[in-house]
């Protein structure tokens, strides 16, 4: 008799180039479970209609959501985790008895990786958080929890920033942690950590930090990975910090929805050292031919 097997997907437009699913095969396959775990590209006025066509397939038991509809998402959940409520996103959804329940995973993908994986621990620091949109707002919840002494989010738009930083004021201070907003070019200096949140790599551009903004040895991390984060991380090793792109967040935020759907955690070592080497791998492929590498996106 053959079983039906657990069924994930992750939706978004475009998703074509999503890693996700050869993520999600590499975990199901450690932990021994029967996975199929596919791309759905929904098109961008059909979302809701498209998750619920994949809900209706026997084994359904979720799935991500990428962009542009983390937003979208939140609405469309009945039921929200409390992170997916500070965040205003949903990039996981559940189905259950009770419906949909969803979910972000992003933020606390993050920090894992930060903290384990970088090995770099949050708390007591400064950290400096750029960009003020949906990615940073998972990204601050998930920051703020990891009690650094302060934060500061700088954005182009200092207004949003601003906006962002009342939204979580309570909690700040609930957790003893100062937060302020700054523009891009006055964000202060001396950071320990610096998490790029913007869409500035999308158009190879790197936010216009004066000199000093880090700490030597800082970690500077870009939630983009493949080509897109090379200038950043080339700015960052420039100013003497350690560069990181979005790649282990990428495996992080999937470990924790696996952990969502499954009940299982799966370790990230493996999947993260053979995604940086293909990733790396494309990368010089393309240089060498001329061409533009695949730009890979969180
Ligand atoms: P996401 O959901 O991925 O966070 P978003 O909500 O569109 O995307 O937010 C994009 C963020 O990147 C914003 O903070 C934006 O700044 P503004 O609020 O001023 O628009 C920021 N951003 C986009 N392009 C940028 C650039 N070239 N330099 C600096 N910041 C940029």
């Amino acid at each position: 008799m053959t079983t039906t097997p657990t069924r994930l997907a992750v939706i978004g437009n475009p998703v074509a180039h999503s890693r996700s699913p050869h993520i999600h095969a590499r975990y199901a396959e450690a932990c021994g479970h029967a996975v199929d775990y596919s791309r759905v590209e929904s098109p961008l006025d059909a979302f809701v209609a498209t998750v619920r066509a994949f809900a209706a397939q026997p084994g359904a038991r979720g799935c991500n959501v990428t962009l542009p509809f983390k937003g979208e998402a939140f609405l469309a959940c009945p039921r929200t985790t409390e992170r997916a409520r500070r965040a205003e996103a949903v990039n996981t959804i559940s189905f259950d008895a009770d419906g949909w329940l969803g979910d972000n995973t992003d933020g606390a993908g993050l920090v894992r990786d930060i903290e384990l994986n970088a090995g770099v621990s949050l708390r007591g620091r400064h950290v400096l958080l750029l960009g003020a949109g949906g990615g940073a707002a998972g990204a601050l919840d998930a920051l703020l929890a990891a009690r650094p002494s302060a934060l500061v989010v700088a954005n182009r738009t200092v207004a949003k920033a601003q906006a962002l930083v009342e939204r979580f004021g309570a909690r700040a201070a609930r957790l003893d942690v100062a937060l302020a907003a700054t523009p891009l070019e006055a964000p202060g200096a001396g950071f320990d950590v610096l998490v790029n949140a913007t869409a500035a790599s999308l158009q190879a551009t790197v936010p216009p930090l004066p000199a000093g903004t880090l700490r030597p040895g800082a970690l500077a991390l870009d939630m983009m990975y493949g080509a897109a984060a090379l200038p950043f991380m080339r700015w960052a090793r420039a100013q003497g910090a350690v560069a990181r792109d979005g790649l282990g967040m990428l495996v992080e935020q999937a470990s924790e929805a696996y952990f969502v759907w499954m009940g299982v955690r799966p370790d990230t070592f493996g999947v993260l050292t053979a995604l940086r080497r293909e990733v790396d791998e494309q990368i010089a492929a393309a240089a060498k031919a001329g061409a533009a590498a695949p730009n890979a996106v969180r």
